[in-house]
């Protein structure tokens, strides 16, 4: 039997497990808490909702950490087994569940896309399946994802902010700019509390150097994003670097201690250690120390989770970074158990993310290593051969900068002046408006025009 809930149906006799599933689904995509207490209301009401398992199991899948497999696992037995009972759209969302068990993220991709083909309006495969390939890097197999399910959204159809916040992301990460700024204000009018959207746009004035506007376009959000899940820490990552590029220190660090990184806010009390979480902590440290302020202890609280998580392999973005931590606070010996530990994973894995380890996030760890040794040799011979392969350990162009921001002060150190320029003239060519004048960029430029002169 099938209730029918917004643009999909759901294979249940309950009616109090389908509308339970709907709700699930419109907060996640929404970027909001209480997912989960969703999806175990609609298994209270039906235990044989196979959606709902294998919703479940995706939403443990996207937590990026391996601790979870057996969950996950168990997710999927239950989702598996009811299989038969479910209608096609349902199915393939098992079968995705299935693909990212095996560490198969290309086939959850595909599978999304095969959804996306026969129901356009699918919200939730259009999220899931822009989450996975912006892990990956592929923002342009994303961005075509969006492109293809275009005319079939309208104002009326449900979800229809959340699809042009969607799209906004995928527009901005590939460079078209007005066009994502547009999709983007135009999801926020039409839903004020759109974190994504507001995301998008965030992106947008980053990319544009627009630092300013990018303080008063998310202080004048900031409060709509009760209900918002951990990205609402994420954006305001985003306000640091802005108040970063403005030279606002004290706001920074207050933004930081508040929002990034505050152990005792509700979300981050139940989840220390979640993977975002934690890049976001230590992009911003670094920036701050690369801008000459002292953070403290800071780094300390985030080092005794990363200690325990050194062999998840769930990540290579979020890899790199516990390296970056590490080595910030002096423990080299976890540092080389988890490059030995990616080495491994590397070698031995049949997973996508294998290749995305050994190509991206091992030279980008042995950099954060070799950066916080001062050992500026090491970080070129890391970086350099695979700068423009770093894009496979996922993120945004943003995120990613932090590894470029290694790379430029490692060159500009290393006296080597034509090389800073290069590598500058390279970073516009990814996107980024006039990156000679950007605070991250200062001091390698500095050293370049001392040089000369
Ligand atoms: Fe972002």
């Amino acid at each position: 039997m099938s209730m029918h809930e917004r643009n999909f149906s759901v294979s249940t006799s309950s009616a109090a497990a389908a509308a339970a599933c709907s709700r699930a689904v419109e907060k996640f995509t929404q970027r909001k808490i209480d997912v989960v207490p969703c999806l175990q209301e609609a298994l209270a009401a039906d235990p044989d909702c196979g959606f709902a398992h294998a919703v479940s199991g995706l939403m443990l899948h996207g937590a990026r950490q391996s601790s979870l497999m057996p969950l996950i696992e168990d997710s999927l037995a239950a989702a598996k087994r009811l299989r038969a009972s479910m209608n096609h759209r349902e199915q393939a969302y098992v079968d995705a569940l299935e693909c990212g068990a095996a560490g198969n993220l290309h086939g959850m991709v595909d599978h999304y896309e095969k959804i996306l083909a026969a129901h356009p309006t699918d919200i939730l495969a259009l999220v899931l399946c822009q989450g996975e390939l912006f892990w990956l890097g592929e923002m342009q197999r994303s961005e075509r994802a969006s492109s293809m399910v275009a005319s079939a959204w309208h104002e009326e159809t449900p979800g229809y902010p959340d699809y042009l916040a969607v799209r906004a992301f995928d527009l901005e990460e590939c460079g078209q700019y007005s066009k994502a700024e547009a999709c983007g204000r135009e999801a926020v009018e039409q839903r004020s509390s759109n974190a994504w959207a507001a995301h998008a746009v965030a992106h947008v004035m980053l990319m544009q150097r627009r630092s300013k506007e990018g303080v008063d376009w998310l202080e004048g959000l900031q409060n709509n994003w009760q209900e918002t899940n951990q990205m609402k820490f994420h954006i305001w990552w985003h306000q640091c670097l802005f108040y970063l590029e403005t030279r606002q220190h004290d706001a920074v660090l207050d933004g930081y201690d508040n929002w990034i990184r505050n152990r005792n806010e509700p979300l981050v009390q139940v989840t220390p250690d979640l993977y975002i979480d934690l890049q976001n902590g230590a992009s911003m440290l670094w920036r701050l120390e690369h801008a000459g302020v002292a953070v403290g202890s800071r780094w300390q609280e985030m080092a005794e989770l990363v200690e325990k998580r050194l062999l998840d392999m769930s990540s290579p973005f979020t890899s790199a970074h516990y390296a970056v931590i590490l080595a910030a606070v002096g423990n080299y010996k976890a540092c080389d158990t988890l490059i030995e530990a990616m080495r491994d994973f590397a070698s031995a894995s049949p997973a996508t993310l294998a290749e995305r380890y050994r190509v991206a996030a091992i030279p980008a760890a042995e950099a954060a290593v070799a950066h916080r040794r001062g050992q500026y040799q090491n970080v070129l011979d890391s970086l350099l051969p695979v700068r423009q392969a770093l894009w496979q350990m996922g993120a945004s162009h943003a995120q990613r900068d932090l590894f470029f921001q290694m790379l430029v002060d490692a060159a500009a150190r290393s006296g080597k002046t034509d090389l800073v320029q290069s590598l500058l003239q390279e970073i516009e060519l990814i996107g980024f408006v006039e990156p000679a004048q950007r605070v991250a960029y200062a001091s390698a430029v500095s050293q370049v025009d001392s040089a000369r002169s």
